[in-house]
């Protein structure tokens, strides 16, 4: 109900370290997701007075256990395959609202989404100037490259030249012309410009941008200012001030109220929620005083320290509390030298057998992971 405690995000399993011991006793490597602390993520999201509608963007975890409860806190959904329209609608009720936000997709990727109920966005001239017929009579959003990227690592930002997303600015009357011709009713504007941002103004930027492109267009109804929902990963990183983000957003949405204003938060609701548990399988050590401690699970479970350079929290479960006298490389057993999870990480003593826990694998971390040397995909589990 409303009136439940919003929990301190990250610190969830903190309490429940022995359950989770007892989970990677059972079987590792391991992701445990923290229903709980979903919902109070979502709860946050649902706190901000302008939007209209939040969806949660499915690819940064797509467990049914999550979708089920991300769809009881009222969230519609957005998705960018029709793997992703066929998980969410095996799930959610008929009646929430689906969009469908691809980039590239093939043209029969496009039509396969338009037999679902989704809204769809189209991020380029291509399929509105080739397949046109397809949206005859449709209502369609555009995605819009506002021209700048934003972001926590250059991989993740989604706009500028140097990014394939969204329509340029100067192509926009052109696109409207091609709409025009096909038949299709443009009804909104989006926009997302990265992931892991913890500066609630820029949102503030985008809406009131969006906005401003909107009232030259007549058709415009809503316009979708995207995802991109930080959490703080490194220690000391400030966490996104949800009461500011409010304030920016409802500040705009006054100056405009004639838009309905809709959201497609992905890892906010989910990172912190998950954690990763592995187990010890080796310890080396090389050169000078340089210590590798290797775990049953490594890139192919969690692949954002190799891809990103990301800092995902390490901790010894069975060591808990121990003085962390030693520093270690914490790696995985894959054929990659990229094969890291932490590198330089103060931990206890470790050995053979203890459980690790490393924090935030709620977001991408399945979601990206593979079966690369043909190790056994991560379980999942769900703590109610
Ligand atoms: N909307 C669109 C159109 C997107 O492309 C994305 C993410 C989202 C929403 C959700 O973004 P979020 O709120 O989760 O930041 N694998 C990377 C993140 C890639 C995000 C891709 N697009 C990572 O692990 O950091």
């Amino acid at each position: 109900g409303a009136g439940d405690p919003v929990l301190p995000a990250a610190a969830w399993w903190q309490g429940e370290r022995a359950k989770l011991v007892q989970l990677a006793e059972e079987r590792t490597p391991r992701y445990v997701y923290h229903l709980p602390t979903v919902r109070a993520q979502a709860r946050r999201v649902k706190s901000l007075r302008a939007v209209d509608r939040a969806h949660y963007a499915v690819k940064a975890n797509t467990h049914p256990g999550i979708l089920k409860v991300l769809a009881e806190e009222g969230f519609a959904f957005e998705c960018v395959s029709p793997g992703e329209l066929a998980a969410v609608s095996a799930v959610v009720p008929d009646d929430v609202p689906l969009l469908f936000t691809p980039n590239f997709a093939a043209r029969r990727d496009f039509e396969a989404a338009l037999r679902t109920r989704a809204t769809i966005t189209i991020d380029a001239l291509h399929p509105i100037e080739h397949w046109g017929e397809m949206f005859a009579g449709r209502e369609i959003m555009l995605r819009v490259d506002l021209g700048r990227g934003l972001g926590h690592h250059d991989k993740v930002k989604t706009g500028g030249t140097g990014s394939k997303f969204g329509v340029p600015i100067e192509h926009l009357d052109r696109f409207l012309r091609l709409a025009d011709l096909a038949g299709a009713r443009v009804i909104g504007l989006h926009a997302h410009l990265g992931s892991g941002i913890l500066d609630a103004a820029h949102w503030g930027e985008v809406y009131s941008q969006l906005a401003s492109l909107a009232e030259r267009i007549g058709t415009i109804r809503v316009l979708n200012i995207g995802g991109g929902l930080g959490v703080p990963s490194h220690p000391g990183e400030t966490a996104l001030d949800m009461s500011a983000l409010d304030r920016v957003l409802t500040a705009v949405r006054q100056a405009y109220p004639q838009f309905d204003l809709w959201m497609e938060p992905g890892r906010y609701l989910v990172a912190d929620a998950g954690v990763l548990l592995a187990k010890v399988t080796q310890e080396k050590e090389k050169g000078a005083g340089m210590r590798y401690l290797g775990l049953d699970t490594g890139m192919n479970s969690l692949i954002r320290p190799a891809l990103y350079d990301a800092w995902h929290e390490i901790t010894n479960l069975s060591r808990y509390g121990e003085a962390a006298t030693t520093m270690y490389q914490v790696v995985g057993p894959i054929c990659e030298s990229g094969d890291i999870l932490g590198s330089d990480r103060r931990l206890p003593e470790s050995k053979e057998d203890d459980v690790v826990l490393v924090a935030q694998g709620g977001a991408y971390g399945a979601a990206m992971s593979s079966r690369y040397n043909l190790r056994d995909e991560a379980d999942e589990v769900l703590l109610p």
